[in-house]
């Protein structure tokens, strides 16, 4: 019987993982440059805190949760999203008696959904919380992280679409017009959905429904809602987009599939990947960490998704080049091996990446494996170079070859390897 990966998952090939890699250096170096520490949390959780902070009529609460009992008959939930264990994982350590924090994080997520282009059941993201600031500069300072993660990796185009959705008290008001609005929509919808929809009347704007998405486009805009606070706060923070030069539209549509956010949320968006055109997004949680038995502190924060980042880069043309062996030593003999391992040990110890045939190949195989491995140099090693203690270092660029003391030969590989 051959096995296959989970619908929804994905394995990373050695071929595809350098890419991986390289995202994840660059988003940990670029978050380094604004005061962000990882943070890593379990792959599993108490189901209630998902239930208490994705919201009771999210998609991801009521459909899309990996959710099992253990052998002591507890609920876990597989990682749904970030957000919430990190918080959890904050408020649980005492972390949040100095504030600001920034923490930063790559993870797993899971999550029910019909598989398809750049939607899985399984993917990973890169993101970001910045706890303890109610000040539009931090999420500007969120926002602006995204977009220039996306901008060192060398992509230019991409939309970035902000939106505010106020406080609970504006919010109701604009859930009651909403709703008011949809109406005969609604009376239409079958009951469970009736139902969602009066919990959280916003799920309107972002249904995938036809009919709604049609009817949603006349629909009354939150931000003519705004308490002169909640306003205030999005001018603002439009202002300093302004002042860092960072390109954004002001789409009202955006709501985001959680309901922990307020006031602030956005999202990144392409359109070269198909239908799952969300290539990262966040927002501000005033609530959440009180919700979850924390102290009350203003946050906010992103996600990226990285298999959708790396679909976008690849869209746009933009592709890393692996990076090869250094020196694949060639013995022409078994007999060799012996010396062969240590001149791998004596460049592995100057941090020249090696690798050498174990089974007895002929050179013409082993010349064959170290074009495989991409290698830069193959280091050959027969009788007339153990005769008179030298390699022969040959260029696999170039084909050119030559004969050196092994000193000198180590010291060459050494000074020009990259
Ligand atoms: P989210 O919008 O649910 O937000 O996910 C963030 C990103 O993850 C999306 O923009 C997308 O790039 C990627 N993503 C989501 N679902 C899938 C999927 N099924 N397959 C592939 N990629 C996917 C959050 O999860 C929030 N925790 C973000 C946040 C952090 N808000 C505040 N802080």
């Amino acid at each position: 019987m051959r096995f296959q990966a989970p619908r929804g998952t994905e394995d990373v090939l050695p071929e595809a993982s350098h890419a991986w890699q390289r995202l994840e250096s660059t988003f940990r170096s670029h978050v380094a440059k604004y005061g962000y520490e990882e943070i890593r949390t379990p792959t599993f959780e108490e189901t209630e805190l998902f239930l208490r902070s994705a919201g009771e009529t999210s998609d991801i609460v009521t459909k899309q949760m990996y959710d099992f009992l253990d052998k002591g008959g507890r609920s876990n939930t597989l990682k749904a999203e970030g957000t919430a264990p990190a918080m959890r994982a904050m408020i649980e350590h005492n972390l949040l008696q100095q504030i600001p924090q920034r923490i930063s994080y790559i993870t797993p997520v899971f999550r029910y959904e019909r598989p398809q282009k750049g939607r899985l059941r399984e993917h990973h993201q890169v993101g970001i919380e910045l706890i303890g600031s109610s000040s539009p500069a931090a999420d500007a300072e969120v926002i602006e992280i995204a977009v220039r993660f996306y901008e060192t990796l060398g992509l230019t185009e991409f939309s970035v679409l902000i939106n505010s959705i106020g406080r609970t008290q504006c919010r109701e008001l604009y859930q009651a017009a909403l709703l008011a609005y949809a109406k005969s929509y609604v009376d239409g919808q079958a009951e469970e959905s009736q139902d969602r929809i009066r919990k959280n009347p916003l799920r309107l704007l972002d249904s995938k429904d036809s009919e709604a998405v049609e009817l949603m486009k006349s629909a009354p805009s939150i931000l003519d809602f705004l308490e002169p606070e909640s306003k205030t706060n999005f001018e603002e923070l439009q202002r300093i987009l302004d002042q860092s030069r960072i390109q954004y539209e002001v789409a009202p549509q955006i709501v985001r599939g959680l309901d922990y956010y307020t006031e602030t949320v956005f999202e990144l968006q392409v359109d070269t990947i198909g239908a799952q055109s969300a290539i990262g997004g966040g927002g501000r949680y005033d609530n959440l960490i009180k919700e979850l038995g924390g102290p009350n502190l203003p946050s906010v924060g992103f996600g990226i998704g990285i298999e959708r980042a790396l679909l976008t880069l690849e869209a746009a043309g933009i592709s890393w080049q692996r990076s090869g062996l250094d020196v694949y030593i060639v013995i022409a003999e078994p007999g060799l091996l012996d010396l062969g391992r240590n001149v791998s040990d004596q460049l592995r110890s100057r941090e020249i990446s090696v690798v050498m045939d174990y089974d007895g190949r002929s050179m013409k195989s082993q010349l064959k494996q170290a074009d495989r491995h991409n290698s830069r140099f193959a280091c050959i090693i027969g009788e007339d170079e153990v005769n008179s203690d030298s390699l022969t270092i040959r260029d696999l660029r170039t084909s050119s070859q030559q004969t050196l003391p092994t000193q000198e030969a180590i010291e060459f590989l050494c000074a020009t390897a990259d």
